[in-house]
């Protein structure tokens, strides 16, 4: 939902820099993009419609300069234009802001400082304008306190003010991190944008804002004080945000799934016996998140009642707080999350912590907000996910619900043995013969309009995951089903040939799944079964490993490759799907 990056230092190509930075957070929003620069004195702003991707750096070499702003848009307020891409800047050219939320009272501020002076439909324009008119009475740095003191709604903005050698940043309710290099600073929405450079960051938090120049300084937006923070080192590898030898991210993160759950489990037992006994002693557990999430914790809530014998509710974060009479201090709610900065969720923790419940998270962003802000949190460790249809992430969420609930029952070493075989049977199954089986059963379904995926008990919230996937990424119409509710209505939508997905797994409900994939086959349904087993309803059947209990993590990925390579046979990237962005920091 909008990447911005800033940054300051002895480099003097920094317009390329930055434009490479934006490259590695093209995720985050890719209709349009834009840098800003002093040079020698005068602004320079150039802003485009298209991918930043497609940005040529050779039209930047031959301006040198040490500071620079920019920003790759997923558009909120205003048309995607060139006009309207960031950096937005103020009348007189002396301020220019890139921003990543959205500015609610965008329309009264516009009004006050006369909306002739505005050239773009953006919410965004206001904040320059606003700085400028500070500036004219007060420091670059007062003039920014007190415009972002006029802001509603969320921001993370970096602004440079020409002739004055820093940048300055605010934020609240979107990510904004600083990397910490040798006498370089970077300013952006993920740590992606400056791995290369430092693994030292800070994190900003709401309401609060950074003056860069040789060093940093952190203020807090509502009392003027300043705030001391700890530097924290990242344990990514700069590699580890790179497409290596793959084509898309999404395949490299579906293939890194031979490693991913090992990682998700190796945590420390004492952490996975305190969150377990939390919920046990909780009156009244809710699992939420959103998207792919959301559906991990509906996976979650099988787990927790199969394996543990007790009942915990999912709501998607955004419906979360309508269920705010449910909670109260002795309620605990537990937050799923890759990013840790989606806004739905972070309303969900909000709601549950007005009502003095405590918040458990489980993200992939390590120091992100959600992490920071729960009372207690565990991080997968699965690495960067940069495709926006989430995977390698999921399957770790997964199998942290699954230790958690196994740790509930005392059976936390059974539950570590189940899931490491569990990632070495994922480890054989991703082999090249695999992928190219799903391939060839991709190609078969690549031109049919609709497909429906059924799925039962642990394996429905799969279905619906699967639905997702395929959606996201190939835009064919795809829905998920609880196996037996197709003869309730869905069923009617099957015709001859309508591609089937069953996801069977070798458990007691077995023998119902197939009966209702036969009532699909009965309505002339193509049929891919995804099973440890042969079923002869079945006409494609993609074998998976039986592991038991485990089945969503292992009957998942070939949905993810049949997503993945239905997209790439349609001319489509499955990385960069229209109208959708990885992190979704608006609500
Ligand atoms: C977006 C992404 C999804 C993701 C969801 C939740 O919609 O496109 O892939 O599942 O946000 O994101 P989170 O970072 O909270 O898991």
């Amino acid at each position: 939902m909008c990447g911005i990056f800033g940054y300051l230092g002895p480099k003097t190509n920094s317009l390329e820099l930055v434009i490479k930075g934006l490259q590695k957070l093209e995720y985050r929003g890719y209709d349009s993009w834009g840098v800003a620069t002093d040079l020698n004195g005068e602004l320079f702003v150039d802003k485009k419609v298209g991918k930043i991707s497609e940005a040529k750096l050779d039209n930047f070499k031959d301006k040198s300069s040490n500071i620079a702003i920019g920003h790759t848009r997923w558009a909120t307020h205003g048309g995607v234009t060139d006009i309207n891409a960031h950096p937005h800047f103020s009348s007189d050219k002396t301020i220019a802001v890139v921003h990543n939320g959205i500015i609610e009272n965008y329309q009264e501020i516009r009004e006050e400082l006369g909306k002739e002076n505005f050239i773009t439909e953006t919410d965004t324009e206001v904040i320059p304008q606003l700085i400028a008119k500070y500036r004219k009475d007060n420091s670059f740095k007062d003039a920014v306190f007190k415009a972002v003191q006029r802001l509603e709604g969320r921001y993370a903005i970096v602004v440079l003010n020409v002739g004055e050698n820093y940048l300055i940043a605010a934020r609240r309710g979107s990510p904004l991190i600083v990397g910490v290099g040798k006498d370089e600073y970077f300013l952006a929405s993920d740590i992606p944008a400056f791995l290369e450079y430092t693994k030292d960051v800070n994190y900003l938090d709401d309401d609060e804002m950074v003056v860069v120049d040789g060093g940093v300084e952190f203020i807090n937006l509502t009392t003027g004080k300043p705030v001391k923070k700890r530097l924290i080192n990242i344990d990514w590898q700069a590699e580890s945000a790179e497409k290596g030898e793959y084509d898309h991210y999404m395949l490299k993160e579906i293939m890194e799934q031979k490693e991913t759950i090992l990682r998700a489990i190796n945590q420390d037992t004492d952490e996975i016996m305190h969150i377990a006994q939390m919920i046990k002693d909780s009156r009244g557990c809710f699992l939420s998140g959103c998207g792919t999430a959301g559906k991990v914790c509906m996976a979650g809530e099988y787990f927790f009642s199969i394996i543990a014998n007790r009942h915990v509710n999912f709501a998607p974060s955004s419906e979360f707080p309508v269920y705010h009479h449910f909670l109260r201090p002795e309620s605990l709610l537990i937050i799923v999350s890759q990013s840790g900065e989606t806004a739905d969720a972070l309303e969900a923790m909000e709601a549950a912590k007005k009502k003095g419940c405590k918040v458990f998270s489980i993200v992939n962003v390590e120091g992100s907000t959600i992490a920071r802000q729960s009372d207690f949190s565990l991080h997968i460790k699965a690495g960067p996910e940069k495709a926006v249809a989430s995977t390698k992430a999921a399957t770790s969420q997964m199998a942290l619900l699954l230790l958690i609930a196994t740790a509930m029952i005392g059976e936390l070493q059974e539950g570590r043995r189940l899931l490491a075989e569990v990632a070495s049977q994922i480890n054989d199954m991703l082999n090249p013969r695999f992928l190219n089986y799903i391939k060839e059963v991709a190609e078969k379904i690549k031109d049919q309009e609709n497909s429906y995926i059924i799925g039962k008990a642990e394996n429905y919230p799969m279905a619906l995951e699967a639905a997702i996937k395929i959606q996201e990424v190939s835009y064919v119409h795809a829905e998920g089903f609880a196996a037996g509710e197709l003869k309730h209505g869905p069923i009617a939508l099957v015709t001859e040939g309508t591609p089937c997905i069953s996801l069977v797994a070798n458990d007691e409900v077995k023998k119902d799944i197939i009966n209702n994939t036969l009532e699909l086959k009965a309505r002339g349904a193509h049929i891919i079964g995804i099973s440890p087993e042969k079923h002869d309803v079945f006409d494609d059947w993609i074998k998976v490993p039986d592991v038991g209990i485990a089945s969503p993590l292992v009957n998942i990925i070939p949905t993810q490759l049949l997503a993945y390579y239905i997209a790439v046979l349609r001319g489509l990237d499955p990385d960069m799907p229209r109208n959708l962005a990885k992190s979704v920091t608006v609500k």
